[in-house]
């Protein structure tokens, strides 16, 4: 699998009518299986920026293309569905579903009959080491442990880019410092590309790429430059020799 290309132009968004500028021509690239590391002060517009490259909010101007294809269009759920999984910075898992339930939601209605889901929520509980509280729920697991099943139930369709929010901001540093190199481990396997928010120096150097927001402004230079766009046209060129 190849991890998605995000080329975002010229992005605005304001909130109550224009009083907030939340998102301030934003232009930015990241290449395929990239992991970039999204940081800035609180209210910088961060989850505003990843709701946007999620389609689960339209900017006001500018563009956002993934794989060429603009987001915010008629078909941005089935864009939400098929290529991106979102991890948010509390969870947001179901209390009364279980572990390996919770996973099973963003599959539900979308082909695999129940069997294969249960087998699908198994294995990818699985792969983020999360084995033996499959039928735990929510309440009863500790904070990296819910982290581990939001992430798995981000994995439920295979997407090509996660966008995590903030996905460590409730944990402590080791754990913290344990979902980031699951993240890492990810991208590896899955070839997955990967927006971190964080405000964790620590975690953002782990990052290939650090983009930092100030009042709505990526800091100058850090999202685009041609010399990233041209080494890394030559990535994806390379990736796709090596599926063929
Ligand atoms: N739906 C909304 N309605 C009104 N204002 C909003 C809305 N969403 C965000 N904002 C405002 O836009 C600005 C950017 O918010 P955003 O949530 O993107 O910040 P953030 O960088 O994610 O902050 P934090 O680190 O605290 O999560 C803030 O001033 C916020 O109050
Ligand atoms: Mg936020």
């Amino acid at each position: 699998m190849n991890g998605a290309e995000v080329v975002v132009e010229h992005v605005r968004k304001a909130f109550e009518g224009g009083r907030i500028r939340a998102l301030e021509d934003v232009s930015l690239r990241i290449a395929p299986g990239e992991l970039v590391a999204l940081t800035g002060a609180s209210g910088s517009g961060k989850s505003t920026l990843l709701n946007l490259i999620g389609a689960l909010d339209r900017p006001d101007a500018g563009t956002i293309a993934v794989d060429g294809a603009v987001v915010d269009g008629s078909d941005a759920s089935e864009y939400r569905a098929r290529t991106v999984g979102f991890v948010f910075q509390f969870h947001n898992l179901i209390p009364v579903l279980s572990a390996a339930e919770n996973v099973q939601v963003p599959m539900l209605g979308r082909g695999p009959g129940r069997a294969e889901r249960v087998e699908r929520a198994e294995e990818l509980l699985g792969e983020v080491g999360l084995v033996g509280r499959a039928e735990a729920f929510p309440p009863t697991l500790s904070g990296g442990e819910r982290q581990r099943v939001a992430i798995a139930r981000a994995l439920a369709n295979d997407p090509r880019l996660l966008l995590a929010d903030e996905p460590t901001g409730a944990l402590d540093s080791e754990t913290g410092d344990q979902i980031v190199a699951l993240l890492q481990r990810l991208r590896e396997s899955r070839g997955m590309t990967i927006l971190l928010v964080t405000n964790d120096r620590a975690i953002a150097e782990r990052a290939d790429r650090v983009l930092e927001l100030r009042d709505g402004r990526l800091l100058a230079a850090q999202g685009f430059d041609r010399r990233q766009a041209d080494s890394s046209e030559r990535r994806v060129d390379g990736a796709e020799d090596a599926d063929a």
